[in-house]
């Protein structure tokens, strides 16, 4: 047999798992353009909860009570957690987690965008929570049946613990507007600074998104980008009815003839100035980031001796 009908067969058994809504593991042979699609996005994914620690880890020392510190401390933590899962997934991929880092520092990988935004007042945890969080989920409860094993898998718990972060936003907004006005206020300012992009965060229109159908093709994506925007949408309107806030968009309103909510198009041109640097936080993020990597030196560098001193391989 030679070499190019291997290639055949492998490529043919390849397509027999994803058309049977099977799983891909580390040991089946893949296709490179899927190799690649899955470590660039599940680093970015990566990247983006470890980066997404900083605008929350912002109000920790300033939490308005120690309830309040320890729910968003054991939420910050949990990101960390997701972070690691997540290159951990990557790393089956025959990638390097400290490559990885070390593209995310330098900017050659990206992160969600929305962690470029600051976080101007303690509305903003219960608003993140709530919306940031809210996106996330809706984004990643389909990556659960994603085609490849290991990153299903590590969706399964991360979308678990989304869901907690979601109502620990959404319980911090139900108190603070049946507090006082000042209280109504600040959540609703931090609503009308989140909605946004938090719409942004499904990434661009689908006419915009030349990526989608190979990734979909793959079992990758299972949606495209303005189905999960509208799913997304759909959910949050009477959630923000609940709280009494009003969405900062005149012509959201419901389409009976549809079956969902009419919205009006995100200002896409931030989109694409956030994305590729120029947002109001991403020198700060990754700034921050960096000095972190390398306060971290010294431990790595003890964790890579003890293992080599005990015989492990790192
Ligand atoms: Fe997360
Ligand atoms: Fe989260």
């Amino acid at each position: 047999m030679t070499a190019t009908l291997d290639e055949q067969d492998l490529q043919q058994g390849f397509e027999d798992v994803i058309a049977a809504d099977q799983r891909i593991e580390p040991r089946d042979w893949m296709p490179e353009a899927y190799r690649k699609t899955l470590v660039r996005q599940i680093a970015q994914h990566a990247h983006s909860e470890i980066i997404g620690m900083q605008p929350e880890g912002n109000w920790i020392l300033r939490a308005p009570s120690l309830r309040r510190k320890a729910i968003l401390l054991a939420k910050v933590q949990d990101e960390a957690g997701h972070g690691m899962y997540l290159y951990a997934a990557a790393e089956t991929l025959g990638v390097d987690r400290e490559e990885l880092t070390e593209k995310l520092i330098s900017g050659r990988q990206k992160y969600s965008s929305i962690f470029n935004y600051p976080t101007l007042s303690y509305a903003d945890v219960g608003v993140i929570g709530w919306l940031v969080d809210g996106a996330a989920i809706c984004n990643q409860v389909p990556l659960c049946r994603c085609s490849y094993g290991p990153y299903a898998r590590a969706m399964i718990r991360i979308c678990k613990e989304e869901s907690f972060h979601q109502r620990q936003g959404y319980e911090l907004l139900l108190a603070m507007v049946n507090g006082t006005d000042a209280q109504r206020e600040m959540v609703q300012e931090s609503t009308n600074r989140f909605w946004w992009p938090s719409l942004m965060m499904f990434g661009p229109p689908d006419a915009d998104s030349p990526n989608t159908s190979q990734s979909m093709g793959w079992g990758i994506k299972r949606h495209t980008n303005d189905e999960l925007r509208q799913r997304f949408v759909d959910m949050t309107v009477p959630q923000a009815e609940a709280l009494g806030i009003t969405l900062p968009d005149p012509d959201l309103r419901w389409n009976a003839e549809r079956g969902h909510y009419d919205f009006s198009e995100p200002d896409w041109s931030e989109l694409k100035a956030v994305i590729s640097g120029s947002g109001p936080c991403n020198a700060q993020r990754l700034a921050h980031r960096r000095r972190a990597h390398e306060d971290g030196a010294w431990v790595r560098d003890a964790a890579a001796a003890y293992a080599a001193k005990h015989g492990g391989s790192r």
